[in-house]
């Protein structure tokens, strides 16, 4: 067997497959909410990810075991959030709460970075632009508002890095993740000695570089008290969240793209090179797999702004209900447009300021048309990647659907009208955790490579052919206008 974790932001999932991508067995638990002091502010306790990582592999070790699989874990494989900031003293003790990905108060330390180091030239060195959600920044604030708890910084980790100095002793972090800090080399896979030192960040505080399917330490007898693994058993250094859900779905080639909606939406395509955009819309980051490197764009407000839509207006309607109803409406709407800003926008914007809104409400528009639009206008927002994707000559030649996006029929249907082109879905999409545990295993051998990894366990199931491309590429037209006009009216 071989174990996924999952650090999410909202729980850690366990879960446990054999050689041939058959999940014999999972467990979830919750994390404490977000805390949020101020507007913009996100905050967690590392130490909170440790109690769910460990009750969430105690439950999957013991579902398997009821379910008869007592075999050993072979290998281990982490995954987890991007971007969230561990500060640990020299005793590898929690200097602070982390400042996780989506927390936004450091874009006056991205202007900071900007101005001392040059935008482009931060692009040159680490392929992406000073954004508020990426781990430098946030050392960068406490740097200045909390100088004592800064002075006292010796490891930095992301938020999986810590699961794994808890279960190994080891601290370790793999390419994928490290290319969401603004301290990678994303070029040539090392960390960036001049970006570093252009910042301030002391080389010392930074873990050791992996390719995600290395092993890179093995759990001490601390951590197989804590979770009920053998000492001894092979940890895989792993990837982000991202890194792994891609794996998880099969997009290493190029040519190979996802669209998962989850929370945020992201669009994930493999490259064989790295490809810079070099006004730094998309994320360019290593892969999970070594020698391949991905971009991404990512959409904040995706399947939040379904969830916002629900809980603000139709609280006591369940999504099913409410995806019936809007299926009744025409694609398109009746010209009803959602701008899914709701926390602001990362691609292809890069403005945290963004605000969403509807557009084109007339007498006639009934609670279906809201409905049918957010679906739409999620999708729109997703295929403002495809375009930039295509402006960088990125080939794009399979389309995954992932996440929630990818479970109802109705919005399933809306990706392949709105990007145009035909969709795959899964026999089984089990996230992160199920290719964290891909990366285990070709650690350990039992898959020669990644690329084999999934070729022995990823099917596609199902192939969604366009219905009104024609219709949703003009409205599209009309939804690339409303960015600007609303920038303008703030
Ligand atoms: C990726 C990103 C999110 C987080 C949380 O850049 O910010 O996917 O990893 O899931």
């Amino acid at each position: 067997m071989f174990l996924g974790i999952d650090v999410g932001t909202g729980g850690t999932r366990a879960l446990l497959i054999d050689r041939t991508g058959r999940v014999l067995a999972s467990h979830s638990a919750e994390h404490a909410p977000i805390h949020s002091e101020f507007i913009g502010w996100a905050e967690q306790d590392p130490e909170d990810w440790w109690r769910a990582a460990q009750l969430a592999i105690a439950g999957a070790l013991k579902a398997a075991a009821e379910a008869g699989h007592t075999e050993a874990v072979e290998a281990v494989g982490l995954t987890g959030q991007m971007h969230g900031c561990v500060m640990l003293d020299a005793a590898g003790e929690v200097l602070r709460p982390a400042l996780i990905w989506c927390d936004q108060r450091t874009q006056p330390q991205c202007d900071w970075l900007n101005e001392t180091i040059g935008y482009e030239r931060i692009i040159e060195l680490t392929a992406n632009p000073a954004l508020p959600n990426f781990t430098l920044t946030k050392l960068l604030w406490v740097r200045e508002e909390q100088p004592e708890i800064f002075a006292r910084i010796a490891h930095v980790l992301c938020p999986k890095d810590y699961v794994r100095l808890r279960m190994t002793g080891v601290y370790a972090m793999d390419m994928q993740e490290a290319s969401g800090t603004l301290l990678l080399d994303v070029v040539h896979r090392r960390w960036s000695t001049e970006m570093a030192a252009a910042a301030g960040i002391p080389m010392s505080w930074l873990p050791e570089l992996f390719e995600g399917p290395e092993i890179c330490a093995r759990i001490s007898a601390a951590g197989a008290a804590a979770t009920g693994l053998k000492v001894g058993t092979p940890v895989a250094a792993g990837a982000g969240d991202q890194g792994a859900g891609a794996v998880g779905m099969g997009i290493l080639a190029p040519g190979s793209v996802s669209a998962t909606i989850g929370t945020s939406g992201v669009v994930f395509a493999a490259t064989a090179e790295p490809t810079l955009d070099p006004k730094g819309r998309l994320h360019t980051f290593c892969h999970a797999a070594p020698g391949v490197w991905h971009v991404m764009g990512v959409t904040n407000g995706a399947g939040l702004s379904f969830r916002y839509l629900k809980d603000t207006f139709f609280p006591s309607r369940s999504y099913d209900e409410l995806t019936a109803v809007a299926a009744e409406v025409p694609a398109g709407s009746d010209g009803l447009l959602w701008a899914p800003y709701l926390f602001g926008e990362r691609t292809p914007h890069l403005d945290p300021e963004a605000r969403a809104a509807f557009v084109g409400i007339t007498a006639s528009t009934t609670s279906a048309h809201f409905v049918r639009a957010v679906l739409e206008g999620v999708a729109f927002s997703l295929k403002d990647t495809f375009t930039l994707f295509a402006e960088l000559g990125i080939p794009v030649e399979r389309i995954r659907l992932g996440g929630g996006g990818a479970r109802g029929p109705l919005w399933r249907q809306i990706q392949a009208d709105v990007y145009g082109q035909p969709v795959e879905l899964l026999e089984a999409e089990e996230g992160g955790a199920f290719g964290a545990a891909l990366l285990a295993g070709t650690g350990v051998g039992a898959w020669a490579s990644v690329e084999a990894a999934c070729e022995a366990t990823i099917r596609a199931a199902e192939t969604i052919v366009p219905q009104h491309a024609e219709r949703m590429a003009s409205a599209y037209v009309h939804y690339r206008k409303l960015y600007p006009a609303l920038y303008s009216i703030r």
